[in-house]
This record gives C-alpha cells, sequence and structure tokens, in this order.
C-alpha cells in the first residue's frame, strides 16, 4: 500500500514490534546534505560517474582521481549534521531492539546517538581507511575541506609503505563478513524492517527487506519516490526521512 500520509496500520506495525531493523541508504542521508548516489554531482564531480569511481579497476586507473573524490567526500560528511531521522531512529532504540543496517559510509547514524554495536555498515566506513596491500588500517585526517581541484596522492601505509585506500566497499568486492553476519541475523529475526533512502538496486543488500519478509518481517518503506521494492513491501510511505522516521517514532510513543 502507498500513502502519503502515515498509515495509522504502519503505526500499530511499528508499535508492536520488538525486534526491529532500520535499513538505510543514501536518502537517508540526503536532508543532512550528503548527495545521493545516483543524484547528479556537483562542481568536479559533475564530469564523472561516481558509480564509476567506485571500483577496484578505477582505482588500478588513477588512484589519485578517486582518493580526491573519497576525500571530498570524507570532509563533506564531517562538516554535516545528523538530521531529526537519525535521532528519531536513535530514540526509537531505547524502546525496542534495533539494529540499523546501512549502506552509508558516513557516521551520521552513530553520531545521532545510535550505539556503535548496533549500526551494522555493510559497504564500509568513510572514516576507516587502510592499505591496500597489508590491511593495516591507517588513521583518517577527516577529509578536505574545500573541494580539490585535481588529484590527489594517497598516502603511504606506515607498516609496508603500500598505498592507503579508502575503507568503502566498491562494487565487485565482498561486503565485511562482521557486517553481513549481522545484518543477515538481523533480518532473518526481526518483526519489522523499516527501509529508508535506498534505491535498492544494489546486491546483495538489497536482498535484505525480501529476506526479512519471507521469515515473516513487516515491510515499511520510507522514500518519497518509488523503487523497484515499492510493489514488493506491505506499506510504501511517500515521505522523506527527516519528516517520516520522527513522525512515526512520535506516533508510537503517542500510542503507548
Ligand atoms: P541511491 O542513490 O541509489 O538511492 C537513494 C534513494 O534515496 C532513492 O530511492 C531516492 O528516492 C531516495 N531519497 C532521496 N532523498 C530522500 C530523502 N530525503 N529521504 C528518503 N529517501 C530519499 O542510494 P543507495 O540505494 O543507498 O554502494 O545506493 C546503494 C549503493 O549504491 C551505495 O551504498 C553505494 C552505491 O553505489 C557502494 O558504494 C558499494
Amino acid at each position: 500500500m502507498t500513502a502519503l500520509e502515515l498509515d495509522p496500520a504502519v503505526v500499530d506495525v511499528a508499535r508492536a514490534a520488538r525486534r526491529v531493523v532500520v535499513f538505510s541508504g543514501a536518502g537517508m542521508s540526503a536532508e543532512s546534505g550528503v548527495p545521493t548516489f545516483r543524484d547528479a554531482q556537483t562542481g568536479l564531480w559533475e564530469r564523472f560517474d561516481p558509480t564509476e569511481l567506485a571500483t577496484p579497476e578505477a582505482w588500478d586507473r588513477d588512484s589519485a582521481l578517486v582518493w580526491a573524490w573519497y576525500q571530498w567526500r570524507t570532509g563533506l560528511v564531517r562538516r554535516v549534521a545528523p538530521h531529526a531521522g537519525h535521532r528519531a531512529v536513535a530514540e526509537w532504540a531505547d524502546r525496542t531492539r534495533m539494529t540499523v543496517v546501512t549502506q552509508n559510509v558516513d557516521d551520521l547514524h552513530e553520531r545521532a546517538g545510535s550505539p556503535t554495536h548496533t549500526v551494522a555498515h555493510l559497504h564500509g566506513s568513510l572514516f576507516a581507511p587502510r592499505c591496500r596491500d597489508c590491511g593495516a588500517p591507517f588513521p583518517s585526517d577527516g577529509g578536505v575541506d574545500v573541494e580539490p581541484t585535481g588529484p590527489l596522492s594517497p598516502p603511504e601505509c606506515s607498516s609496508c609503505r603500500g598505498q592507503v585506500r579508502p575503507g568503502v566497499v566498491w562494487f565487485g568486492e565482498s561486503l565485511p563478513d562482521d557486517a553481513w553476519t549481522r545484518a543477515t541475523a538481523a533480518a532473518e529475526d526481526c518483526d519489522l524492517m523499516v527501509v529508508v533512502g535506498t534505491s535498492a538496486m544494489v546486491y546483495p543488500a538489497a536482498g535484505l527487506p525480501l529476506r526479512a519478509a519471507r521469515t515473516g518481517a513487516a515491510i515499511v518503506e520510507i522514500n518519497p519516490e518509488a523503487t523497484g521494492l515499492s510493489e514488493h513491501v506491505h506499506h510504501t510511505w511517500r515521505t522523506t526521512a527527516a519528516v517520516g522516521l520522527p513522525a512515526l517514532v512520535a506516533a508510537i510513543g503517542a500510542a503507548q
């Protein structure tokens, strides 16, 4: 069912749910000022397809261009703040067993108060660079404050002098074992999955809602646009993360 207003049936389901998964994508961070993946990019990056920068082949072709793009995104994320939707998710966790499964490489859920151990980052983190050769973690410098006007050389690993790469998952790479194990366990054990701000096009992450539905969970989508998932979920609410999540969490509280 698609609705423009909060459906009372969604409030009932959310109020009854004891184990909740919030499954978020780039749209979750959009109202904080982080562009979604498939939106048009601005400035330097309008000449590049962002999905073409997120591959091992892109790194091999031009690591300094890819590093500059991630340094720009890291700095941008550092400068923005979580919004009311992120805070509502953190607040909801006080009342239920909550797992946040996110495709986002930002830290906005955590900065809004979601405890780190409840957040599974399926696609890694902008703030966890590591050596491409030996895998040693490399301290994040927080990215750059201004948009780079050209490529930036990646740093050298302090252990093996290899090349440091962003700590994110690129197309064609495996998801981090720990995050994926936690995400699938939570999806298969939840009463409710709220899918927020994802186009649900990138697998295996995009398969999690149907995995949850198969084990009996109600699936609610919050997204201003239709997605490939919309017709398979129990409820779709055509609203944004910063509007929908606080309204839903407030309605649950009011109904208790
Ligand atoms: P996309 O950019 O594909 O989709 C963003 C979704 O958010 C769209 O469905 C929008 O309609 C929706 N949206 C936009 N603004 C919103 C708002 N304010 N509130 C709620 N929803 C909003 O982003 P993802 O689905 O997250 O992977 O993309 C998945 C993966 O593709 C990313 O994690 C990244 C990317 O390539 C890797 O880098 C491996």
